[in-house]
Parts: C-alpha cells; structure tokens; sequence
C-alpha cells in the first residue's frame, strides 16, 4: 500500500501538441502549436485550474525524428516555454529537463535558479545525462560510456547545487537608506573542481521560497538509482507494468536511504498516455484517427509489434483489418525481454484486428488507456494503491483537448475518491510535493 493517501500529478508538456506526432494535423489545433509559446500557457493555467502539482518537460538538444511526418519531440527551448508559463500562473511547479552532459554546471545553475527565483519558488531541474548520439554531435562529440556520463552528472549536480547556495539567506540585505544591496561578506566563492567540471561561484542570484530548485531525475541502471538516491526528489520513470513499477520504486527509496535520506522524499512518477472520450468506442476511434495522418507509419508499427509476440507481420501478407489468423498466433509468444508484449498477445488473442490492437497503444513509451473519464481513473488509482508510483507524469495523446478533458473529468473522479488534493499545500513546489527544504550542497 501507498503511505500518502493522494496521488501526485505532472502534466508531460511535449512539443504543443501532444504525445502522438500526427496530433499537430487533428482539427482543432494548432498546427503551429511549436512555436505558439501561447499553446504552453493555456495548457499550464488549465493543468494550474486541476491542481496539477507541476508541469515536466523533457528535452534533448537535438532533432532526433523525422519532422517530414512528425511533430518535433521537444519544445524549442523548455526554459523559455516556462518562463512564459511562470509569469502566468501561481501555484504549479515548473520542471524543465537539461542535460548534465552538454551544459556547464554554471549556466544550468544561472538558468533554473533565475526562474526559480522569478517563479517564487516553483522550479524543478530534471537532471539526466543524455544518450542521444544526435545531441553529442551537436556538440562536437559522442556519446561517452555510461560510467563516464554518470560521472559527470554527480560532479554537475553537485557543483549546480553548491552555485545555488552560495548567497546565505539573508545576504541580499537591500539596504536602500544605509546603500548596501547585498551584504558581500555573505556571498562566497565554492571552488569545486571535478574531474569534469570545475566552478569557482559564486551566483549572483539570491535565494528563492524554496531555496533553490527541485532536482528530478529521468535514467537508467545502478548508475541512474544512484544519482536519484543521492540527490533526487523526484523521479521520472517508464514503468510498463505495476510489478516492475514497485521493483524500481523499491529500489529508488532504498537507495535513497543508502544514502542517508528518507524514502519518502522521494517520488517517483510514472509515465502514463490517454485518450480520453464518453466510451472507449470514441477513444479508440481517436486513436483511429491519429494514426490515419500517418499511413507511411503504419507497415513498420505492423512488423514491430509483430517482432514483440515472436511473429512476422507485414501489410502485404495480412490483412490489419482482420485478426491475426488462429493458426498464426498459435506461433506467436511474448518477448520476455518486452513487458508490453504480453499485452499485445493478450489482445490479439481476443481476436482484435491488427489495426485496433496498435490503436490501443500497445507499442507506445507508456501505458495507454484509451477509454472513459472512470476507466482512467480506475488505472491510476490501482497503480496507486499498489504501491506502484507516488505519482503519474500524464501524457495526453492530443493538448489542445486532452489536457483540458482530463482536468475537467478525470481530476474531479479522483477527488472524490480521495486520491488526489483539492488545494495547492503551499506556494513552493517543495510545499506540493511534500519535500524538504534544502539550500546548498548536500554532502
Ligand atoms: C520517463 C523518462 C523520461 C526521460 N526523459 C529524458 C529526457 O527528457 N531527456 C533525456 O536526455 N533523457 C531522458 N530520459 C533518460 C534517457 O532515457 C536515458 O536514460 C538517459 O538519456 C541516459 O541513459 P542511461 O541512463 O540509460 O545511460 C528519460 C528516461 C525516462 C525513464
């Protein structure tokens, strides 16, 4: 069982348009949405309205999908899609994702602590250590072993979040009559040097509400619990099913008490798509419809999801209208190495056509629920209940009216059920999500 009795929720902002790359041609938005700033602003004031404890954005520097068929993965630049998003809003936490490899630990350290500070307090750094080989080139580089990234990361958190306390509490005196603006004595140097990064500080950003910014963390293996245990409040993972869920919980808040932390400071959130509709006919047909933009996509997500049950399939031997043929599937068995394929086969088992099993997301990043208001909520509320995440990082299949549906009907079921607040705790997105304080350096 889940010792917080309420859920925490991030809306997963992509690139304006939603998780699926054809949304950006589904009537209704704005194909534009990319470089309309206006499309985050709307969406965060609406996610604001339904108590969402924050807004995540996650981020690569590079172009790392084919924009002939598809929407860009990520927004232009995340720090200024928030910004914008901060100067409108009031309550909701502001997480934007940067890398610990590509970025000097000063200007990560300058960027999230000015808008924390500019934010009043509402900033969270999602540190993760990039694995796109698109984004080392853009760099001039590769992309080194993991051990090495991993390195690099600890020395760039730890350098970032000694820059963030460099000012004490009260050196920004603001002594207007006696002409002191801050009080130097207070505002000292930090001269850490890693192997990788070095800094000699300090910022010239004093605190915010909160101290300083959340660190989150998005990654994989020893090395990803490791730098989560260490320095994490919150966590982004991708779970696909609730007993792999609790295995990588566990293992986040044991590490966090390796580390001489509580467990209950850190929260993990699962990511989790929907489509939402009054039946799960007309979200599936949703779904139907996305994927109708891109007919070139369709024959390589037939073979994939025919790799995932041992099975090869391709658009011009069946039909995927059809089922898979019995004698076929009497072949087919689920990938263990894929935890979405016993899914998969379960639902070609049903004698689902081919179309429709892809419509219901089986080959999707996250779990997808397509269906009504309750049956997305009956999701998140067993995931919950079992201990599986403290939270979901929600991902709607379409912004323009996904994000506004579920806040108007999912958010109000979860409340009723207990399961989710009614009201912002606090100011600070450390207040809403029940984390410490912490200013400076943990050691
Ligand atoms: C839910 C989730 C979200 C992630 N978001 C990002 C992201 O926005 N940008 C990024 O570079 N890596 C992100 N990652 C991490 C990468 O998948 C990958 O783990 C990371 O780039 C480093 O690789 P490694 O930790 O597996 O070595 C995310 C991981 C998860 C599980």
């Amino acid at each position: 069982m889940n010792k917080r009795k309420e859920m925490q929720l991030a809306l997963q902002m992509v690139s304006g348009y939603g998780v699926e790359f054809s949304a950006w041609r589904m009537p209704g938005t704005d194909p534009a949405a990319y470089i309309n700033t206006d499309s985050y602003v709307e969406r965060g004031k609406i996610a604001e309205k339904g108590k969402f404890q924050m807004i995540f954005i996650a981020d690569t520097p590079g172009l790392s999908n084919d924009l002939g068929l598809q929407s860009p993965m990520h927004p232009m630049d995340p720090m200024l899609a928030l910004m914008a998003v901060a100067r409108e809003t009031k309550h909701i936490g502001l997480v934007a994702t940067l890398s610990t490899t590509f970025n000097y630990p000063y200007n990560v350290a300058r960027q999230f602590k000015a808008l924390d500070v500019i934010s009043h307090g509402r900033v969270g750094w999602n540190a993760v250590t990039t694995s796109h080989p698109a984004a080392a080139a853009n760099f001039g580089s590769q992309i080194a072993s993991r051990k090495e990234r991993y390195a690099m990361a600890h020395e760039s958190v730890q350098i970032v979040q000694a820059l963030w306390g460099s000012w004490e509490s009260d050196a920004w005196t603001l002594d207007v009559e006696g002409g002191t603006f801050a009080d130097m004595d207070k505002i000292q140097p930090i001269n850490l040097e890693g192997q990788h990064y070095a800094s000699r500080g300090p910022l010239p950003i004093p605190p915010s509400e909160q101290g300083q910014p959340v660190i989150f963390q998005a990654g994989g293996g020893e090395e990803g619990l490791e730098l989560a245990g260490r320095y994490a409040s919150g966590v982004y993972a991708n779970p696909y099913d609730i007993e792999s869920a609790r295995e990588h919980r566990k293992a986040l808040r044991q590490s966090a008490a390796r580390f001489g932390r509580n467990p209950d400071d850190i929260k993990m959130f699962t990511g989790f798509i929907f489509s939402l509709a009054s039946t799960e006919e007309e979200a599936l047909e949703r779904r139907r419809q996305l994927m109708s933009f891109n007919p070139e996509e369709i024959p390589s997500r037939v073979s994939y999801l025919g790799s995932m049950v041992g099975l090869s399939l391709s658009v011009n031997t069946v039909d995927i209208d059809q089922p898979v043929a019995t004698d076929m599937l009497k072949k087919a068995y689920a990938n263990p190495m894929d935890p979405r394929s016993h899914r998969a086969l379960q639902l070609l088992k049903q004698g689902i056509s081919i179309r429709d099993v892809l419509a219901r997301g089986v080959i999707n990043y996250h779990p997808v629920v397509a269906g009504t208001p309750v049956q997305v909520a009956d999701f998140l509320e067993e995931w919950f209940l079992a201990g599986a995440c403290d939270g979901f990082s929600v991902v709607p299949d379409i912004a323009y009216d996904g994000v506004a549906d579920f806040v108007d009907m999912v958010v109000p079921i979860l409340q009723d059920r207990g399961l989710f607040h009614k009201e912002y705790e606090g100011n600070t997105l450390r207040e809403n999500m029940g984390v410490p304080y912490q200013y400076g350096r943990l050691e």
